[in-house]
């Protein structure tokens, strides 16, 4: 039995599961809003994997010899014309996709991968609606073919018992007979189940009653709307990004001036100070807190409680051992609204080489690119071997660290 080459055989089998993956994300998009910003990011890698991979095999094509055809006649005919329309989806749709986000009223910027920009296609805002309709109008198109091929190679397969599948098959394994066609169901799932949790109520109420909260919707979204063509009103940005894609969730600049302190009690007395040197990373909608994601680094050899004799301590092995460890990180990907301006995010804290689940609590103040962030967090001690010592025997287990700072969006 002749078969096709290796590298055809895994191009073929890689470029069907990533197809009906792309698939079960892409129907997922619409419904998703601003909470799908990562997966638009993902559907668009993806897709243009997919578009890459596809011009290689037709490369491939002419570089590695293909087995003859098992048919002739209409059937012979059919199968040659199926597979050209499933290479004409497989071209089709990234392109149509591609020229779906150049249109688009709210251009969003696409990174392949987090790490290549895709430039925007030269295309007419005009072209959008046929670009979109086109885009989808393929899927289903490619499902149809899809449906009519595999009916063709079971044909072969089963009925007429000519053992066509084995052509598609690295080696006459019956266990890859199942394995690399169920890889496509596998992949169908995959889709389902990388989908973001549904929106808590809580955080889409406030935004669909509250007039003033929706006023500030358009400036986050204008943010990234910077490069829209038109000067679209701020209302129809915000129409657009949530019918179609979402802007990106903005980035917030610290501003000079801000504290992060702690306190602790110590035998009826309290011991509090602050660091005076820290830096923090944070994107976030607030309007949808789930798409946030911070990273906090303090410096800990900045601590002082006012006392230089204790601030010698506090860098010691007893407490924060900055020699080994000189930083305490804290990052969280996603939090959620506890109140019309507060929130929760829980995300995990390494600090003296230990690294543990700990959540913040803060509050934003203030609307549009400018935000007053005021936090607190109650760190038990001990799980990170902070105050391990004698003298640290009167020291309360948890210690209260508050922060406030400034915040403006990029
Ligand atoms: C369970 C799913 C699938 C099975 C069992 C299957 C099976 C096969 C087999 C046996 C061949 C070789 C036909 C021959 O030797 O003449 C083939 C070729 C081909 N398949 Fe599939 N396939 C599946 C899914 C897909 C999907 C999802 C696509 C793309 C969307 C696709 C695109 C193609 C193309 C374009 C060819 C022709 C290759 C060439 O000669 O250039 N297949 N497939
Ligand atoms: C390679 C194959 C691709 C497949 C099979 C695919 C499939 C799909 C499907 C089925 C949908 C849902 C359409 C609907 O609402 O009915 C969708 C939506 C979308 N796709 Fe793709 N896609 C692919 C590549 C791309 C690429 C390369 C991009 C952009 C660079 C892209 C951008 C989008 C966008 C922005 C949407 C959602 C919004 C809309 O329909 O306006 N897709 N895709």
């Amino acid at each position: 039995m002749q078969r096709y080459s290796r590298i055809a055989i895994f191009l073929h089998w890689a470029i069907a599961a990533l197809l009906a993956f792309q698939i079960s994300v892409g129907w997922a998009l619409e419904d998703l809003g601003a909470r799908g910003f990562a997966l638009f990011q993902l559907h668009k890698s993806i897709g243009m994997t997919i578009l890459a991979l596809t011009l290689a095999r037709i490369a491939i094509r002419y570089w590695k010899p293909r087995p003859a055809p098992v048919e002739g006649g209409w059937q012979g005919a059919l199968a040659k014309a199926v597979h050209g329309g499933l290479y004409l989806f497989m071209i089709g749709a990234p392109l149509t996709g591609w020229a779906l986000v150049s249109t688009a009223k709210v251009k969003v910027p696409t990174l392949i991968f987090g790490v290549v920009p895709l430039p925007h296609l030269p295309l007419p805002m005009g072209a959008h609606a046929l670009a979109e309709g086109g885009h989808s109008l393929l899927a289903w198109i490619g499902i149809a073919l899809f449906a009519l091929h595999v009916a063709g190679a079971l044909r072969h397969h089963f009925l007429m018992g000519d053992g066509l599948l084995w052509r598609m098959m690295p080696v006459r394994s019956p266990l890859l007979l199942i394995a690399l066609p169920a890889l496509i169901l596998v992949a169908l799932g995959l889709g389902r189940m990388i989908l973001p949790a549904p929106a808590p109520k809580a955080a889409a109420a406030p935004a669909a009653l509250a007039p003033v909260e929706e006023a500030e919707i358009p400036a986050n979204v204008a943010v990234a709307a910077e490069n829209a063509a038109s000067a679209a009103s701020p209302a129809e940005a915000d129409n657009a990004a949530a019918v179609e894609e979402p802007a990106p969730p903005p980035s917030w600049a610290v501003q000079p001036g801000g504290t992060i302190g702690f306190a602790v009690g110590n035998g009826g007395e309290t011991i509090s100070g602050s660091f005076a040197k820290w830096t923090a990373k944070i994107v976030m909608d607030p309007d949808h807190p789930e798409s946030a994601t911070i990273r906090v680094e303090i410096d800990l050899a900045s601590a002082s409680v006012g006392d230089s004799y204790k601030d010698g301590m506090l860098a010691g092995d007893e407490f924060f051992g900055v020699a080994a460890h000189p930083r305490a990180v804290f990052t969280a990907k996603g939090a959620e609204r506890t109140g019309a301006n507060s929130y929760r995010a829980a995300g995990t804290l390494s600090l003296k080489g230990a690294t543990k689940a700990q959540s913040i609590r803060f509050t934003l103040s203030g609307s549009g690119k400018t935000r007053k962030v005021t936090g607190s967090a109650s760190i038990a001690r001990a799980s990170f071997g902070v105050g391990n010592g004698e003298s640290s025997t009167a020291i309360d287990p948890k210690v209260a660290v508050n922060f406030t700072f400034d915040a403006k969006a990029e």
